[in-house]
């Protein structure tokens, strides 16, 4: 697919080459209030701080569901995270403590998430997806003394076998205490508005996120308030954000794009966000976006596809036309998306590359820039990434590799909780941190994601990348996913295998099996047809809409499929 030129306008980033040379990751340091005293509170910056300099009356959250309709300004969100923070202090949290909080988005949710972060705690969100034992092993593996969620998902809070869990607050006007289990709707509205602010050190821990590697136990990646410099100026920088916009991140905060994309990157930026609480639905979608019109919208690659099966004339029932930036993340974005994306909202989707242990966006396509469909862009200014080989050599161009990164960045984690073993074994080759993904750099210094390094397939000899063979065959009419495992073969080595969900509306003949295997035989090379395909209604993902390959391939060998826990239902 041919690129799609630059976008013309007032960008915050006008000219990437020049802002790379220049660029010093201290001059973003000191847009913020601390940069005097040293000390800091990121939930101050994204809050506090818009509320008392002439933002107190901007609305900084739209939240909606099937059951609520809520808009709450800077002043008020300030409120309500103090009063938080004071119902935190009463179940006595101190600074260092793990809160967590599981439970769907609603408010509340981002209220006591502020709240937790202003008094120094480190908060951990957990998906509403988690059932028991994903539960369990991240409460007990971080320690937390106070979880707050719901009366349906306490069930699944196996409280007894937490010896550390002192509190959980449940988010529901009419449960009634009993024992540690509290109110936190009454000890929302009866706390004070005001709070003592921790102040704390830029290297101080702030939030964890669990990710599940491909062995062993979900692993909690920290996070520090240091972070913040890079969400701050990748909301400048990739998300483009300006004063007036209207910013829409679909992710939820269980995963790292909803905390530092639908939390922490718009608000510092001090830019009015939405959050739509509820499940997937290409009409509530549509209906989101015109009803606030939002200028921003930042999603991911699943649904962007999801929407394109909805078909083209839903689109068109929509007045749209608010939107001025969309972006992607979490998986490769099809160039067949990006072509959808153009035909139906005027708009080039701009896919960014980092990982839950990158903390913030780091590989990424701008406004200002061409965009190569299919590519994930360049690094953004301050971050220095390369393909290395296993000894930790830099490739040339076009040589597939080790994406890795320089070590340094504000946002990168700073420790696997109770595992320094894991977190040392990134950054094994001197001065890199090795991402676990495979791409090569193209002459002008766009990177190409080519997969995880265990799934790359090697077939008669022929390095296949999947989610080569995945974008040629959603680009099949009748594919609506695809997911693509090497199968052991005695001969080949490997032959590539799909399992394939159809669209609506077609059904598996030979004749259509035929068609498909021709279409990447002719569409993309005949060593990258899949000599296999098995055909099933949905295929796993990932909560961050990762088609599961290693499920695939455990499906196939019938062998465990391990730990599930990041799987979307
Ligand atoms: C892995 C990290 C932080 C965002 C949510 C996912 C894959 C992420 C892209 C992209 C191709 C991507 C990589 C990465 N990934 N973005 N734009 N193109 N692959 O975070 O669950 O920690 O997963 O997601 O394989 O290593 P995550």
């Amino acid at each position: 697919m041919k690129a799609l030129p630059a976008i013309e306008g007032n960008h915050n980033l006008k000219n990437y080459e020049e802002a790379v040379q220049n660029f010093d990751w201290e001059d973003v340091r000191k847009t913020f209030s601390w940069h005097k005293t040293g000390k800091v509170n990121l939930a101050y910056e994204a809050i506090d701080y818009h509320a008392e300099n002439g933002k107190g009356e901007q609305v900084a959250l739209y939240y909606s569901d099937a059951r609520r309709d809520e808009s709450y300004t800077f002043a008020e969100m300030k409120t309500f995270s103090n009063k938080a923070a004071n119902v935190l202090k009463e179940a006595n949290v101190k600074k260092g403590d793990r809160v967590f909080i599981f439970m769907p988005r609603t408010p509340e949710l981002y209220f006591t998430l502020l709240g937790a972060i202003k008094i120094g705690a480190i908060v951990g969100p957990l998906f509403e997806a988690f059932m028991e034992g994903a539960v369990r092993d991240r409460l007990e593996d971080s320690g937390a003394k106070v979880l707050i969620t719901t009366p349906t998902l306490l069930e699944r809070v196996p409280f007894d076998d937490l010896p550390d869990l002192e509190t959980v607050l449940v988010a529901d006007e009419t449960y009634e205490d009993n024992g540690p289990f509290l109110q936190l709707n009454k000890r929302l509205q009866a706390a004070p508005s005001d709070v003592a602010i921790e102040w704390v050190d830029r290297e101080d821990g702030l939030i964890l996120h669990y990710t599940s590697g491909s062995t062993g136990k979900p692993k909690g990646v920290l996070h520090v308030h240091e972070a913040m410099v890079q969400h701050y100026h990748t909301a400048k920088v990739v998300l483009d954000l300006q004063p007036d916009d209207i910013y829409w991140c679909t992710a939820d905060p269980g995963w790292v794009t909803g905390t530092s994309y639908g939390i922490f990157a718009p608000w510092l930026a001090g830019v009015t966000n939405v959050v739509r609480g509820g499940r997937f639905s290409p009409t509530d979608w549509y209906e989101t976006i015109q009803r606030y019109k939002v200028t921003v919208w930042y999603s991911a690659p699943t649904a962007f596809r999801m929407l394109m099966s909805a078909g083209d004339e839903l689109v068109k029932q929509y007045d749209l036309s608010s939107l001025r930036h969309v972006l992607s993340v979490g998986e490769p974005l099809n160039p067949e998306v990006v072509r959808w994306g153009v035909k139906v909202f005027d708009k080039r989707i701009h896919d960014t590359w980092w990982m839950t242990e990158t903390g913030a966006q780091m590989i990424c396509n701008y406004p200002a820039m061409e965009i190569r469909p299919g590519s994930m862009g360049k690094p953004i200014p301050g971050v220095e990434a390369a393909i290395i080989d296993d000894r930790g050599n830099e490739l040339p161009p076009n040589r597939m590799g080790n994406l890795a990164i320089k070590k340094g960045w504000p946002a990168m984690m700073r420790a696997i909780w109770n595992n320094e073993a894991k977190y040392q074994s990134y950054f094994e080759l001197d001065g890199w941190y090795v991402s676990g993904d495979s791409a090569y750099m193209d002459e002008d210094g766009y990177f190409w994601f080519q997969g995880r390094i265990d799934d790359v397939i090697m077939t008669a000899g022929e390095r296949v990348g999947p989610f080569e063979v995945e974008s040629k065959l959603v680009e099949h009419p009748a594919v609506a996913e695809a997911g693509v495992i090497g199968k052991p073969d005695p001969v080949r080595g490997e032959i590539i295998k799909a399992f394939i969900a159809l669209r609506q509306g077609y059904e598996v003949t030979d004749e259509l099996k035929e068609e498909i295997r021709q279409f990447v035989k002719t569409g993309l090379a005949a060593h990258a047809a899949p000599r296999e395909m098995e055909f099933r209604k949905s295929l796993p993902k990932t909560r961050s809409g990762k088609i599961m390959r290693r499920v695939l391939k455990a499906w196939e060998l019938d062998l465990p499929t391990g730990d599930l826990s990041t799987m979307e239902d």
